[in-house]
């Protein structure tokens, strides 16, 4: 039996936020991250929509990107403190999946950070409160997954959690708020938003339910995510609803290895000045794992699918592959992202030499292979990568090499 799970409700288009007037309960907390919500608006009109439903409203700012462990425990204390029986999330992934956690801790105070990421193994939520994700990225899709992605700063890595407990009770995507997008953050969760599609459509758990949200979401990327980059509005507002179809399917398809390594990458190198952002991780490492997983007939299949429904050159599904995989590459270098880990600077821009030095890369490749083969990611992988194999793979992330194996 295979299970499938949505938000109770998802209201979309301009002015959805509007939808915070319409809550009922008594008091709600707005979790928010560093400033641009506070910035463009948003969270005063959250705040003033959640009065106008009679709400008693606390505030939990400054939620960081990439959000800790010691973050997610603060917030829930001040939610066992306000005591709420709503958490509005405003914001992109990393506030969301704070709020998610911190949800978690506040329903079940001896929680512990390791008792949440054991996957699919949440004890049953909305005891005390119900859940409200209103997304402000186009990418993480988090407004409607069974997913929230915490990093464990003391071990540089990121743990996904996951378990349909999680998937919000109301999602809303407002394209009002993704209007207000720098237009590297559209280029970083445009690429997240490309490659939640494609791995749910080749994972191992894609189904008849799923397949059509990731073939449609990958059809809309293909037409829009460019054209948004590139400051037009109308495909920028298109952009959040194809994200968000995304995040359906992959929510329930579960995802493959380009976020195994994704995860377990990210953070590892912060101690050499930045994070490789999410979004830019897996659009460098997307084209190499369609290379390594087209090594297994039925993903070499369900690639060459992508590839007709996207008008891609090819007869073949070899041919079909190749011209994903330029695609993709293609994608990189209209939105200014470079295709491999040497070349990324710190500024997330191609150049050179990247902040990642090749001897450190080296060095902790053993240990970053082994955690991305443990990843909850890695399960539903197409392909099941060896030790070996995966350190190969991390290679060609690294030096942009061609992968023959
Ligand atoms: N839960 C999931 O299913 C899932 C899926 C993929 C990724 N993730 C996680 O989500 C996180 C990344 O989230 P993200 O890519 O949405 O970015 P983010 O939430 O980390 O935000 C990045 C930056 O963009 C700013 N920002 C957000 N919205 C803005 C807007 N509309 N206008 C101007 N600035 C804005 C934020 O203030 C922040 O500085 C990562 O930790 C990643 O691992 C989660
Ligand atoms: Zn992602």
């Amino acid at each position: 039996m295979a299970r499938f799970t949505l938000p109770r409700d998802v209201y979309h288009g301009k002015g959805s936020l509007e939808t915070l007037k319409t809550l009922k309960g008594k008091k709600a907390i707005i979790c928010v991250g560093g400033g641009s919500m506070k910035r463009f608006g948003f969270l005063d009109r959250a705040v003033s929509y959640l009065k106008e439903a009679g709400m008693e409203v606390a505030l939990f700012e400054g939620i960081e990107s990439d959000p800790s462990v010691d973050t997610v425990m603060r917030g829930a204390e001040k939610m066992l403190e306000f005591e709420p029986d709503w958490i509005v999330a405003i914001g992109g992934g990393s506030p969301i999946d704070a709020a998610k956690a911190m949800w978690i801790k506040y329903e079940y105070p001896n929680c512990t950070f390791e008792d949440m990421c054991k996957v699919f193994g949440i004890p049953e939520l909305r005891h005390k409160a119900k859940f409200v994700a209103v997304s402000s990225t186009s990418g993480t899709a988090t407004e409607v997954t069974a997913f929230s992605i915490i990093t464990d700063y003391k071990k540089g890595i990121k743990y996904p959690i996951a378990d349909f407990e999680i998937t919000p009770d109301i999602a809303i995507v407002d394209p009002d708020l993704a209007e207000t997008m720098p237009k590297k953050l559209v280029a970083h969760t445009g690429m997240d938003a490309l490659t939640h599609a494609v791995e749910a459509y080749v994972s191992t758990a894609n189904c008849d339910y799923t397949d059509p949200l990731a073939i449609h979401a990958i059809e809309m990327i293909q037409r829009d995510l460019v054209d948004s980059y590139n400051g037009d509005m109308a495909a920028r507002d298109r952009m959040h609803n194809a994200q968000c179809l995304a995040g359906m399917a992959f929510s329930n398809a579960l995802l493959g290895i380009v976020h195994s390594m994704a995860h377990k990458t990210g953070a590892i190198f912060q101690d050499y000045g930045a994070h490789i952002i999410h979004g830019a991780a897996n659009a460098m490492y997307l084209p190499k794992v369609i290379a390594f997983n087209a090594k297994d007939e039925t993903a070499k299949k369900r690639y060459g699918v992508i590839a007709d429904y996207m008008h891609l050159e090819g007869t073949t599904d070899d041919e079909k592959v190749a011209s994903l995989i330029k695609f993709c590459r293609d994608m990189n270098d209209k939105l200014n992202i470079p295709h491999c880990i040497k070349n990324y600077g710190a500024d997330s821009y191609p150049t050179e030499q990247g902040f990642v030095p090749e001897e450190v890369f080296l060095e902790r490749l053993p240990e970053i292979a082994k955690n991305a083969i443990a990843d909850a990611c890695t399960g539903s992988n197409p392909r099941q990568p060896s030790q070996e194999e995966m350190e190969k793979l991390l290679k060609c992330c690294y030096y942009d090499t061609e992968v023959d194996f």
